[in-house]
């Protein structure tokens, strides 16, 4: 093994995380978004919402990820009529993916709020979009915030198949690296532990924030 040879490529290969964060923020901005409406979806009383967004989650977590992340990118003449870029096919199949795993974070978290909460609510006369917004969901996010954390942690590691489309992020620019100085371990292992130090601080950061909120209780 021998390192020195990319020392020279490790800023191109660092480079990376920003195109890497940008991909897993909007995704999971998106997934988030999605996955509430989901969710309230999966709760409500309107029965073609409620087998919508089933159906929604199963299809999207019954598939392989790297499938959906192609069918949107190579098939988007086909689906949208124009060809999209591969950065923003990875932000949507990343974030509709999401959705389907967050949705079931949140219906979950919301279904654990005491259901004293809701009757509460209710005996006040609180109407029920009021509710969801002012009692329940904030309660609910709290449980949820180590899900969550987990889902985005999943997302970081995940993204690194957006290479397959050819989206210069960390993993493709160390693969790159590796057939420009015909030697992989390096830039490869270099990469695995900028991912891992993307991954602990991650991780940190999830249990400060659930630090915080515990105080709050
Ligand atoms: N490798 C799995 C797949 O291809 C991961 C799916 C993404 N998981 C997630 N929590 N968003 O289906």
């Amino acid at each position: 093994m021998n390192f020195e040879q990319i020392v020279p490529s490790m800023p191109y290969i660092l480079q990376g995380i920003w195109v890497t964060l940008q991909i897993i923020l909007i995704a999971g901005l998106l997934g988030f978004a999605i996955g509430i409406i989901l969710s309230l979806f999966k709760i409500g009383r309107i029965p073609f919402l409620r087998w919508f967004a089933d159906g929604y989650t199963s299809i999207f977590r019954g598939t392989p990820l790297v499938l959906q992340l192609m069918i949107i990118y190579y098939a988007s003449p086909q689906l949208f009529g124009v060809q999209i870029e591969a950065y923003t096919a990875a932000i949507l199949s990343f974030g509709l993916n999401s959705a389907a795993y967050i949705s079931e974070i949140i219906r979950a978290g919301i279904q654990a709020v005491d259901k004293g909460q809701r009757e509460a609510a209710m005996a006040l006369g609180v109407p029920y979009n009021k509710m969801m917004k002012d009692v329940i969901l904030p309660q609910a996010m709290k449980n949820i915030l180590p899900a969550l954390m987990n889902e985005f942690i999943t997302l970081t590691k995940e993204s690194a198949i957006v290479t397959v489309i050819g989206v210069t992020d960390i993993m493709r620019r160390a693969y790159i690296v590796g057939s420009d100085k015909f030697s992989f371990l390096e830039p490869l292992l270099f990469a695995g532990l900028i991912y891992y130090l993307m991954v602990l601080v991650l991780t940190f950061a999830g249990k400060w924030v659930e630090g915080r909120m515990r105080r709050s209780d």
